[in-house]
């Protein structure tokens, strides 16, 4: 990272003498005015909740232009990527700058393909939990406790523990996800199978039972790989930071994740899948397109607290770029199973329409964003509601990894400490 030609300058109203600061360039994107200095040489924090024109590190895997709706993974564009590419080709490109060729790709299928068995102890340790929890209540456990089980490969200082961490933690993903469904639904575990892709062998963990195997479709297996690969990494969000932050304190690689998976949880990122499909539901419960209008007025109205789940981004002020790649899928899965006349969708889509058209949306520049589909998508292929978030927490794991790895390989790797502004009572003395 090299100072530019350019420089900001702070001055102070006060008479405080300004302060010079060193501006970066990036490949793409804003410049960056380096503030590290300025605690020491003026004495003053920046002010900036929500980190709303903050950039936290420097990175490399992925860069979106919110403006105009682009999404790069290590430069590639996500519509190329989507179409050319399965996960595991984006799950080897996330992790190694580079898409992989044909005998790389073959052996990292194949070393991907012999760590998604799980400890036998782990199937012990889901069936502590109570069968109505929640699926994300349960990862969030289960990829905590990982570290419980896999001590080889707690050392953040050897490269060939991140390595093999890296590839647990991809690997054993699906099956955990797969594992905490069948646990819910009171199903037996149904073990990996080697000669299945990736997707194909998640699929059969969802859905086969020891009395029935399941043939993997092709429509279905597609569409969920696309599901994977448009989730895979998205910069420095809210549960990317997380795990940034959490392993910044050198904490082991399954404790930073499980953290990223607590953050995934909430309903303003990861869970917004499941609440989108829970709001088209409801408002097809009510009488449908019919009752759109009321549920836009609803939106604008501050005071019902109620927002319109699927849209809206903290980055994109245009249409989100996956948003667009989910409504294809949504399309074609719908129409290769025979219910391109679903009602959720012609809803959805309805609903998209008049958000479009209406100011409020168009001057707050908000756009459909990944989640706005990707439930319908998750529906049709018999994925239960509750389970979205999980899906998409296995389809970050690999952003999730890549970006620790990165922080821990980078020379100006700190322990993230925030400052504050402090509001509270000045000292005073205890009177008792
Ligand atoms: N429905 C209604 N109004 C909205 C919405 C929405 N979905 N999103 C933003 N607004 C309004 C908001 O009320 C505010 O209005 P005003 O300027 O009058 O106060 C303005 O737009 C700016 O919103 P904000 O909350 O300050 O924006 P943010 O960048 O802090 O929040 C967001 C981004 C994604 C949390 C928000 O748009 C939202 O809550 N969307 C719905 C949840 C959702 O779909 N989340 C998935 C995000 S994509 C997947 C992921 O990354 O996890």
């Amino acid at each position: 990272m090299q100072p530019s030609n350019k420089k900001a300058t702070l001055s102070f109203s006060d008479g405080s003498p300004s302060v010079d600061l060193p501006v970066y360039k990036g490949t793409l994107g804003p410049d960056v005015v380096d503030i590290r200095a300025l605690y020491h040489d003026a004495h003053v924090f920046m002010y900036d909740p929500g980190f709303l024109s903050t950039a936290a590190c420097q990175s490399s895997i992925t860069f979106i232009d919110g403006e105009k709706g682009r999404l790069l993974y290590r430069g590639y564009p996500i519509e190329q990527l989507a179409k050319t590419c399965d996960f595991m080709d984006i799950c080897y490109l996330i992790l190694n700058g580079d898409l992989p060729d044909a005998k790389q790709k073959a052996a990292f299928d194949s070393l991907v393909t012999h760590h998604t068995m799980v400890n036998e102890q782990m199937h012990v340790f889901l069936r502590g939990f109570r069968r109505d929890a929640h699926p994300m209540a349960i990862l969030t456990g289960l990829v905590g406790a990982l570290s419980a089980f896999y001590h080889d490969s707690t050392d953040i200082t050897n490269p060939r523990h991140r390595e093999v961490s890296a590839i647990r933690l991809i690997a054993k993903m699906p099956t955990l996800v797969a594992m905490a469904y069948k646990h819910s639904i009171g199903e037996p575990y149904i073990y990996p199978k080697n000669d299945l892709s990736y997707t194909g062998n998640f699929l059969r963990m969802m859905f086969a039972t020891p009395c029935e195997d399941y043939q993997v479709n092709d429509v279905v297996e597609r569409a969920l790989d696309r599901i994977f690969v448009l989730h895979a990494d998205h910069e420095q969000n809210a549960s990317t930071s997380t795990v940034r932050l959490c392993g910044s304190s050198g904490t082991n690689p399954f404790a930073a994740i499980a953290a990223g998976v607590a953050c995934l949880w909430g309903p303003a990122h990861g869970g917004a899948n499941e609440a989108c499909l829970h709001m088209l539901e409801q408002i097809q419960a009510r009488g449908g397109v019919d009752k759109l209008g009321e549920f836009i007025k609803q939106v604008k109205d501050k005071s019902s607290g109620v927002r319109l789940m699927g849209f809206g981004h903290r980055v994109y002020k245009n249409y989100d770029p996956r948003a667009k790649l989910m409504q294809q899928t949504c399309k074609e899965v719908l129409a290769a199973l025979g219910l391109e006349n679903d009602p959720l969708f012609k809803l959805a889509m309805a609903l998209e329409h008049i958000a479009l058209e209406d100011p409020y949306f168009i001057d707050r520049k908000l756009y459909p964003n990944v989640d706005f589909y990707s439930g319908i998508v998750q529906r049709a292929i018999g994925i239960p509601r509750s389970l979205f978030t999980a899906i998409f927490a296995l389809a970050r794991t690999v952003g999730w990894i890549a970006q620790w790895n990165e922080m821990l390989s980078d020379p100006e790797y700190k322990i993230g400490r925030p400052r504050q502004l402090y509001m509270g009572h000045a000292v005073r003395d205890v009177k008792r």
